[in-house]
């Protein structure tokens, strides 16, 4: 009989999980030159505090061309560091574990902020130039194509703010390799139409995400968890869309480059259909990557009340649930959660008498 529930502790190498509930990342757009603000430490302490047992931070650049706005977060200088020190501190003095999403969002960065429109950003009004694996069309803009020399530059980006998460003290790292962002850019053909050792083939496409796989877990301590985001489908209906048949082949690829846990999400090129977003719409993606790999998956989308969540553990469909806009509705789900379910967690002592 399968005992575990939605607060059994889960461990990853060597960190514990005091329960299977994560806060999915959520951009905020309130950054400032990069540096996470108070609202952050707001936003990620407060679901600490109403009891997840994981916190991962919104997409995270690993340098300035990596960021979508001007005003998303960063890891690529020292002053970001010790701007997320003290956020650390406050969610690890919860209880909670907290991984950093890290991230270069290719073509489809050099927007405006969302509450001006979202729009592609020029370089005369202080944008850039945004560089994919191919000059394929996104987000209203035709990037460059990145060159060998500039790929071997973010994967050095990628090391280096590794390095720093741990300086940091994260408990553990995301790489967002999924949502039409740089590494999924690279994974589907769908926008990869290169030529040389990184288009082409399956096995051409997923180098440059196993390469900087390789290259930060040869960075980051052997007893960190390192995790992985992909998108597992492209939910387009074009013979170059990216399948779960080859998410399933890239999980195997990952956790045999030291990959711990696969989060699977979807899409990212194109706008997904409302009738195929509904409770859980996702879950059979990350079942079928932990089946066929064995690999710890989590699930994202439309995670929405409790009996949902714990249904999902206790059948073990996924290890750990993955919830981004019901956290934003009830910060403290996972408190909520176990009092729906009777089932036991902590509460913080200063808000002991509301219970
Ligand atoms: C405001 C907002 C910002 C988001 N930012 C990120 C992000 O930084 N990184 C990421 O991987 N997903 C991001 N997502 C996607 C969510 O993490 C999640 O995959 C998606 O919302 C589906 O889950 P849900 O139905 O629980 O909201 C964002 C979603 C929202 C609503």
């Amino acid at each position: 009989m399968n005992t575990t529930n939605l607060f059994t502790p889960l461990t990853i190498r060597s960190l514990t999980l005091k329960n299977r509930i994560a806060l999915s990342p959520m951009q905020q757009y309130s950054g400032v030159d990069g540096k996470p603000t108070n609202w952050h430490l707001v936003h990620l302490g407060s679901r600490a505090a109403g009891g997840a047992g994981l916190i991962i931070t919104e997409c995270t650049a690993v340098s300035p061309e990596g960021m979508n706005t001007l005003a998303d977060v960063g890891l690529w200088n020292d002053e970001q560091v010790e701007a997320w020190k003290p956020i650390v501190q406050f969610v690890q003095q919860q209880g909670a574990a907290i991984a950093v999403q890290l991230w270069h969002s290719g073509g489809k960065g050099s927007h405006t902020h969302p509450n001006e429109g979202f729009k592609p950003m020029t370089v005369e009004n202080g944008g850039w130039i945004t560089k994919s694996s191919s000059a394929t069309m996104m987000s209203g803009v035709v990037p460059a194509e990145l060159t060998v020399a500039e790929m071997q530059q973010i994967k050095t980006d990628f090391v280096e703010a590794a390095k720093r998460a741990v300086e940091a003290g994260f408990d553990t790292i995301e790489l967002h390799a999924g949502h039409g962002y740089l590494f999924h850019q690279f994974y589907s053909a769908v926008i990869n139409h290169r030529t040389d050792e990184y288009g082409g083939s399956f096995e051409n496409r997923i180098r440059f995400l196993i390469e900087t796989v390789q290259a930060v877990r040869a960075v980051i301590p052997e007893t960190m968890p390192l995790l992985v985001r992909i998108s597992a489908v492209d939910y387009l209906d074009t013979p170059e869309a990216w399948t779960l048949e080859d998410s399933v082949k890239l999980s195997r690829m990952l956790v045999e480059n030291g990959v711990d846990f696969i989060t699977a999400s979807g899409g990212g090129f194109a706008h997904v259909d409302k009738s195929l977003v509904y409770t859980g719409y996702q879950l059979p993606f990350a079942t079928a990557i932990k089946e066929q790999t064995g690999v710890l998956t989590g699930t994202v989308g439309m995670i929405i009340n409790a009996q949902q969540a714990n249904d999902i553990i206790t059948q073990g469909a996924a290890d750990v649930v993955v919830i981004a806009r019901e956290y934003l509705r009830n910060p403290h789900f996972a408190i909520n959660a176990a009092k729906e379910l009777e089932l036991e967690t902590d509460i913080p002592w200063q808000y002991k008498r509301g219970y």
